[in-house]
């Protein structure tokens, strides 16, 4: 027997235990270990129920996400057909009885609903979160879970993937029991209760499932939920047909259309993509000269210098991490508006029940407003948000130098100015840093992390570490002008207004974008007043809703004439590879001059700090599964057609005559370093 699974025996009950750390993930070994058990326990006499359990902090979290890139690049290890060893658990004639703790997702859950009973702790957690990584369930997830939950839980877990709780999965019938205290005492009760009675098997159970006409309309909405707010997704969609196949197949019909849409999905350019998020999240916070040893500086308190858009969002993040934040201000007009501004940000989340009252009062008793720098010696970390200016920014590095304890943290929310310079107003560089949150800071997950020539392994560390309990990603960044991500805007923004100029309609551009996926057009938020204000490249209304503006229209036509640009139709492909190319192309001499570590780090900035679509994977993977060499051939046409400006970047040039990816880069980067 592989040490992978383990049975131990209990006075006729027998008990499987998968120990396959940190979380139990199905990776090969595990379920033909769960199948030569479940076959020994039924030759067996003396046992008469099992239970199976997680060794360790879980349950099963679910398959081994690596799994699926090899099976997609056709390097599987060829694991046991998983679906199979499911049937033979609900086969056994000694009832299984699944002991839930920790989290019970994707494949454990698949694996979870495959037993007759399942017992939970209080504190577990069940899912089918495949959805997330562009799949869906893909051994019988679709179909058993209808048949435990009914079909309105059953689409809600499966197309949108968020986590249920014990009591939850109680109330929908998806367990059976909360066990307090031991879980596998509780188990083991539970199992000898059962033991001797009928085992219920999930898939004969269609109870749930409804009458077609009952049924009907909840399919309906369930689509256009998804269609809505997982635009573009074909996840989603895949798993609310699989789905309706429960209610209208047989059961062992209802596996195999699941394995083939579950197959679609894997080798999909969208499951790919959110694959490489996935591992993408988890591989920026590796630096290669900042290793995981490096000592980090304790944070417990910290500074807020200006509380305006930008500074008071940074504290309501600070404090919702449990940091006490002192919020510095100029004077005490502007830091009336700052707390103003808190407060009713807070009252929003209240009201949209992000958060309770409660916590926001906690939170707002750790926010101690002043005008002076009096209690700054106490503090670890200062961050200054203050106007976007080199003058305003010296001056309050100087005063910050000569009132902070020594080995303090002064970190700047400069969305373009030059770090090194902003130290030099310091005798203490090493500790100057940017940290780069995005508006509004509360909300948005990206913090650029920009590293001076000076700044230390220690501050880079726990700035990166801080990002975690901030509840951020963290990307590092070298200093330059807009840093990575609003370098790379740039261009973006710059193509978009000339495209407009050429004649292809505002609305046009923010259309084609909008569809390419982005959360919203370039020009959606910008141009001549913006929509604070109510005018931008578009009129807005109270509720801050677009409608085209007919002088807008004028004004461009007017201007295009002025400048001698020649208005011409422009296809939504133009504008798509015209704007997302302009991002490319300077990624890819960010990437060159060292600025980003990898070109997933660019994804990930993308994906978090500027509505980049996730299932497109970021602005590097798209140019990569698009292919280098016709990226490039775009990028010299643009260069041909309007100049200077879209030189081509030389690492794209060097990348298609060496026929490497982008992705590449990120290999070698990390395995030289
Ligand atoms: P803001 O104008 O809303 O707020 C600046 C605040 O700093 C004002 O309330 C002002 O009274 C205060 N202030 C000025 N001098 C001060 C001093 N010596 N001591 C204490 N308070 C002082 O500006 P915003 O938008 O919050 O920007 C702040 C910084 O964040 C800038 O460097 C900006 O480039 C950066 N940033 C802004 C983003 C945005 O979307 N607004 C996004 C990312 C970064």
């Amino acid at each position: 027997m592989s040490d992978l699974v383990r049975l131990t025996k209990d006075d006729g009950i027998a008990i499987i235990t998968i120990n396959n750390p940190p979380v139990n993930a199905l990776s090969p070994g595990v379920p033909e270990g769960i199948a030569e058990v479940v076959e020994q326990i039924n030759k067996d006499e003396s046992v008469r129920a099992a239970v199976l359990i997680g060794g360790g902090r879980t349950f099963v979290a679910g398959a081994d996400i690596k799994e699926f890139g090899k099976l997609t690049s056709g390097k599987s290890s060829g694991t046991m057909d998983f679906p199979v060893v499911l049937l033979q658990i609900e086969n056994s004639r000694k009832p299984v009885v699944m002991a839930i703790h920790g989290t019970a997702f994707g494949g454990g859950m698949e694996l979870a609903m495959a037993g007759h009973y399942r017992v939970a702790a209080p504190g577990a957690q069940v899912g089918q979160p495949e959805v997330k990584l562009g799949l869906i369930p893909g051994a019988a997830g679709t179909q058993r879970l209808p048949r435990l939950a009914g079909i309105t839980k059953a689409l809600e877990m499966c197309a949108e993937g968020n986590p249920v709780s014990a009591q939850d999965a109680l109330k929908f019938g998806i367990v059976d029991r909360l066990i307090e205290g031991d879980l596998l005492a509780g188990a083991v009760a539970f199992a000898r209760e059962t033991a001797g009675k009928p085992a219920p098997k999930t898939r004969e159970r269609n109870e749930k499932l409804g009458t077609p006409e009952q049924i009907a309309p909840l399919f309906a909405a369930a689509r256009e939920t998804a269609r809505k707010k997982q635009r573009n997704l074909i996840a989603p969609l895949a798993a609310i047909d699989a789905v309706e196949d429960a209610t209208r197949l047989p059961f062992a019909e209802g596996c195999a259309a699941e394995r083939e849409r579950f197959v679609r999905c894997l080798f999909s350019d969208q499951s790919k993509a959110l694959i490489h998020v996935f591992f993408g999240e988890r591989e920026v916070a590796k630096i290669p000269d900042v290793p995981k040893e490096t000592s980090v500086i304790p944070v417990n308190a910290v500074a807020v210098v200006g509380s305006g858009t930008m500074g008071g969002g940074i504290a309501m993040v600070l404090a919702n991490a449990g940091l006490p934040v002192l919020l510095k201000e100029a004077d005490q007009p502007a830091l009336d508006r700052g707390l103003a501004n808190i407060r009713k940000n807070y009252a929003n989340s209240v009201s949209r029940g992000r958060f309770t009252q409660q916590f926001v009062d906690e939170r707002l008793k750790l926010i101690q407003p002043t005008l002076s720098y009096d209690g700054f010696p106490a503090v670890d970390m200062v961050i200054e948000a203050v106007f976007e200016g080199m003058a305003p920014k010296k001056e309050v590095f100087a005063e910050l130098d000569r009132v902070c304890k020594p080995g303090a943290i002064l970190a700047s929310n400069t969305s373009t100015l030059n770090i090194d310079e902003i130290a030099s107003a310091t005798s203490r560089p090493e500790f100057v840093i940017g940290t780069h949150f995005f508006s509004p800071a509360n909300v948005m997950r990206l913090l650029e992390i920009v590293r001076g020539k000076k700044t230390s392994k220690e501050v880079i560390a726990t700035c990166m570490q801080l990002s975690k309990k901030l509840r951020k990603v963290g990307v590092l960044v070298g200093n330059c002008r807009g840093f990575a991500g609003n370098r790379m805007f740039h261009p973006y923004i710059r193509e978009a207004t000339f495209l407009a100029e050429e004649g292809a309609g505002v609305e046009a551009v923010d259309g084609a974008l909008y569809n390419f996926g982005m959360a919203m057009g370039p020009l959606a938020e910008l141009g001549r007043y913006g929509q604070k204000t109510g005018a931008g490249w578009y009129k807005y209304d109270e509720n801050r809703r677009a409608t085209p503006d007919p002088e807008v229209a004028e004004m461009v036509r007017k201007w295009a004439a002025e400048a001698g640009i020649p208005q011409r139709r422009i296809s939504p492909e133009e504008i798509v590879d015209r704007c997302i190319y302009a991002l490319v192309n300077e990624g890819a001499r960010i990437l060159e001059e060292g600025i980003a570590l990898r070109a997933v780090d660019l994804d990930i900035i993308y994906l978090n700090g500027y509505g980049f679509p996730a299932y497109r994977g970021g602005p590097m993977w798209y140019a990569d599964t698009v292919g280098l060499k016709k990226v490039y051939d775009r990028v010299a046409e643009f260069h041909q057609q309007h100049g200077e400006l879209w030189q081509p970047a030389p690492l794209l040039k060097q990348f298609i005559e060496q026929g490497k990816l982008f992705a590449d880069f990120n290999r070698e980067q990390s395995a030289t370093a």
